[in-house]
């Protein structure tokens, strides 16, 4: 491998930027050129490719978001676009790529592959749903965020005996809703993977724990179940207690990294390095079981993740 691509796709996620610093930094102490893609896949289709040296990443690694930008791109799901994005990836030289981003970036890090292009994938969404590891980048720092602004709505909502609904995001997947139920200590937490939802239930729990004297009642919605600010208007309607709804949001997605975030997207950005300089291509990066591991992308895209039934019996029990 002499020259590597990097680039970012899909929703951004903070350490990003610092997984893409470890790529860089541990490519050119490989002796490998590196060319940033900018704008993800539609970037590599537009060729807005710039050369990328062991300064241009200085600066970075604190900072949310990422400096390479991301996007989505509809072009890169045709076998037409993925062909000439490996055609404009020889054309710069680029003979191996990282992709930082989630299963769908992985998908166009598999065609890319079977076009002749070595890739190696590196998990960053803060939604944690991509199967194959425990840890994706942004997650960490997401449901920090999300937890301190839990914490303040708690606050108001506790001054005004009120019911709150905050919205987390998440995509179809429960886990940032789930971590902030335990962590902020949520009197329900709404999670799409078990959805068998019957309001009635939430009503009678929100009457149940305001009569037992809860001046607040804290409900955790997920995005993949949404609706939050109708959920609110019938809830009031039910019992009786001023309900209001909270959609957090984009603010999730931003921000400075955690400790966490930064370290491991760092480890995981030069694994990526070293996988392709020792050959591989095709395989995604995971954390594992307390290990940093790579797996097949297409075994990793066809394996199932379910929320951790413990610490679902833990989240349950807990809120009362
Ligand atoms: O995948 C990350 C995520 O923030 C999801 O939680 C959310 O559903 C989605 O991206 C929002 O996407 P956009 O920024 O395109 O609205």
């Amino acid at each position: 491998i002499k020259t590597i691509g990097v680039l970012t796709s899909g929703g951004d996620a903070p350490g990003m930027n610092a997984a893409v610093r470890a790529v860089v930094r541990t490519a050119v102490t490989a002796g490998c050129k590196v060319k940033g893609i900018q704008k993800g896949y539609a970037g590599l289709l537009e060729e807005e490719i710039i050369d990328l040296g062991a300064g241009s990443v200085s600066d970075i690694l604190n900072r949310g978001g990422t400096f390479l930008y991301t996007a989505r791109c509809e072009e890169f799901h045709t076998e037409a676009g993925q062909k000439k994005g490996a055609e404009i990836c020889r054309k710069h030289g680029i003979d191996g790529i990282v992709v930082i981003g989630g299963d769908g970036s992985f998908r166009g890090a598999q065609k890319l592959a079977s076009f002749g292009i070595n890739t190696i994938g590196v998990p960053g969404t803060i939604d944690l749903d991509i199967a194959c590891t425990d840890y994706t980048i942004g997650f960490d720092t997401a449901v920090n965020t999300a937890m301190e602004a839990i914490d303040k709505v708690r606050d108001t909502s506790t001054s005004h005996e009120r019911c709150s609904i905050i919205e987390v995001m998440g995509r179809n997947a429960g886990y940032i809703a789930l971590w902030c139920g335990i962590a902020n200590g949520a009197e329900d937490i709404l999670l799409p993977e078990n959805y068998n939802y019957d309001e009635q239930i939430l009503v009678d729990h929100i009457i149940k724990s305001r009569k037992i004297g809860k001046t607040h009642h804290i409900i955790i919605n997920a995005e993949g179940i949404g609706h939050s600010t109708s959920m609110a208007r019938r809830i009031e309607a039910a019992t009786g207690i001023e309900t209001r709804a909270t959609i957090l949001g984009h603010l999730q997605r931003g921000g400075n990294p955690t400790a966490k975030d930064r370290v491991y997207a760092s480890i995981m950005g030069a694994y990526a390095v070293n996988a392709l300089v020792s050959g591989k291509s095709n395989r995604v990066v995971a954390y594992k079981h307390g290990e940093f591991v790579d797996y097949d992308i297409d075994e990793a895209l066809e394996m199932k993740k379910e929320l951790d039934p413990f610490q679902l019996t833990v989240s349950r029990i807990l809120a009362r």
